[in-house]
């Protein structure tokens, strides 16, 4: 292997663990708590899962047991986008499971969900593992967005467990492939196959969490670089004090990545979708709260600045989330006929004879850049892929045109010049952060855990995550508790909840507070790189996101 220093020091790295994790396998057990409910949809839900509703939160915890020490084999996926930390996981399951029994076997599903489909993978060895520690990136056994629904699929799954037999499969992946392993595990069941299956949260959105996942992994590396480029464009911006900045960030959906970046870097402005869907804003409003910031640091004599874009932008501003979904619903019951159109007027022409009027003539009214973004094909789960619509192109387009005409009524005197980014890809392949390295090597023990001793159909997790790792505890959550009924390719269907950004929660009320004056003052913070080694108060923090909604267990501690 030809290494880069890093890399070498990170392979060296050795993830901390909780105490409870310290012990020998036979003194770690699990402790049943209540009996859980999801949110919504509980009687559906219930009759969707019949075998897997209700079950209960369970702790490990310190105690006397005997754990199955049998020769077991076990199948692992890497699911959906990538994000830093899943190598760790794998790492986790793999050393725990060869401390039960050497003889214990680990193989790794090929490039995601349709690997276990095909049947395609390796053997997860001592030597293979090693060169992958505390790496970013999925690219030891790759990843994968395949949706297991059809039949078809769903037999072959089966087939392929049985031949390898697997006692558990452990799925690393976001909401939509924690969905997948919900669904896998019932169909298990239903075919009497003792195999486990057991999810990972993973994403670098930050969307998959409730009262039990604190965070989903990945998420603190992703910004904490986010915030690095960030800050360093702001100190760039005002230095030359010539250009405003236009950042659209990664997050789908949600805008917790926005909203962390914003937190920690300062920018004049940070758009937050979930606030512009409550307040019902259309694309005009938002350009204009965006042009109102620019006319007034011009007056101050700032023509520079930087605005943060939340990815999923566009489908929370109320009349293009009317339009995406008017579009996904013919794209999915008329898909066959809508593909068949080769030009761009050709779209438009059967659009107008099929969309309502109103989101026709928003269509038409968008560039013609954005609204062809608008047609290309949804992924797997139905999803608009909201990272390739050129939102930030978008607001720049609008804002701009906006200021020229404040220009030529004599009411802006400054000068505006712009420049568009996207941080996405970047983010999601990096060294793991240490915070994100431990959490993922316990993530890993954890499913494992939940796995042996006989769980299905839950999320492994880990508590108290603002503490020193030694306090952390590692729990699981069944999935069906996080799963409500939503609206996919024309049809209702049972998904994990996605975690949108709390409006009344502590990190938007404190970004609420602030912004004012992040907005019209300059008052940049520059983050810098992250810090793999070297004086644990920066090495080891978490994200303000999570200290904020968890409070600093550590210093709590410490202060008592
Ligand atoms: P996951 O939900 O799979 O973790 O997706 C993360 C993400 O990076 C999103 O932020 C982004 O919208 C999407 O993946 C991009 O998908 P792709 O890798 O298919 O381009």
């Amino acid at each position: 292997m030809n290494l880069s220093t890093m890399q070498r020091l990170r392979l060296d790295y050795k993830p901390k663990v909780p105490d409870v994790f310290f012990a020998n396998l036979n003194y770690i057990k699990p402790i049943d708590g209540k009996a859980t409910t999801a949110q919504s949809n509980q009687e559906e839900l219930k009759e969707i899962f019949p075998h897997t509703y209700g079950m209960p939160v369970v702790q490990f915890i310190e105690g006397e047991t005997e754990p199955n020490t049998d020769i077991v084999t076990f199948g692992v996926i890497l699911s959906g986008g990538q994000a830093p930390g899943g190598h760790n996981v794998i790492s986790g399951i793999y050393d725990v499971l060869k401390s039960a029994n050497p003889k214990s076997r680990l193989f790794g599903f090929l490039r995601g969900p349709a690997g276990l489909v095909k049947n395609e993978y390796i053997e997860i060895t001592k030597e293979l593992i090693s060169e992958y520690r505390n790496t970013g990136g999925f690219d030891i056994i790759g990843s994968g967005r395949t949706k297991i629904e059809s039949k078809e699929q769903i037999e072959s799954s089966i087939e392929n467990v049985k031949k390898l037999g697997l006692d558990a499969l452990i799925i690393i992946g976001g909401d939509d492939s924690n969905t997948n392993a919900a669904f896998l595990a019932k169909y298990f069941i239903e075919a009497n196959l003792e195999t486990k299956v057991i999810g990972v949260p993973k994403t670098i959105d930050g969307d998959l969490k409730n009262k039990y996942i604190e965070t989903s992994f990945g998420f603190d590396t992703a910004t904490k670089l986010y915030s690095e480029l960030i800050g360093n464009i702001c100190r760039d911006v005002n230095s030359s004090k010539k250009y405003w900045h236009f950042i659209k960030l990664m997050g789908r959906a949600a805008s917790h990545i926005a909203l962390e970046c914003a937190l920690k870097t300062q920018p004049n402005i940070c758009l937050i979708s979930e606030e512009l869907a409550e307040k019902n804003w259309t694309l005009k409003q938002v350009r204009d709260y965006i042009v109102d910031i620019i006319v007034k640091r011009s007056n101050n004599g700032e023509d520079f600045g930087v605005v943060l874009v939340p990815e999923g932008i566009i489908e929370f501003i109320p009349e293009m989330d009317e339009l995406i979904e008017e579009l996904n619903d013919l794209m999915a019951l008329k898909g066959g006929a809508f593909a068949k159109l080769k030009t761009f007027k050709g779209k438009c022409s059967w659009l107008k004879k099929r969309l309502s009027e109103k989101a026709y003539s928003l269509f038409e009214s968008l560039p013609e850049s954005i609204s062809s973004q608008l047609l290309m094909d949804r992924d797997p789960h139905g999803n608009v892929q909201v990272s390739r619509i050129e939102t930030e192109k978008l607001l720049i387009h609008l804002v701009t045109d906006r200021i020229k005409e404040l220009k030529e009524e004599g009411k802006f005197n400054g000068k505006f010049s712009t420049y568009a980014h996207f941080f996405g890809y970047e983010g999601r392949s990096a060294f793991p952060s240490n915070f994100d390295a431990n959490y993922c090597y316990n993530l890993g023990i954890t499913a494992f855990l939940l796995a042996t001793y006989g769980y299905s159909g839950y999320i492994a997790s880990v508590e108290n995550l603002t503490d020193e790792v030694k306090y952390w505890k590692p729990c699981g959550v069944p999935l069906s508790m996080m799963m409500t009924v939503e609206r996919r390719k024309g049809k209702m269907v049972p998904v994990i909840r996605k975690s949108l950004v709390d409006l009344k929660g502590k990190p938007f009320k404190t970004f609420e507070k602030n912004r004012e004056a992040w907005a019209i003052k300059t008052q940049y913070r520059f983050p810098g790189a992250i810090q793999y080694f070297g004086d644990s108060e920066v090495c080891n923090i978490p994200t303000k996101t999570i200290l904020l909604e968890k409070g600093d267990l550590k210093a709590k501690r410490k202060n008592k």
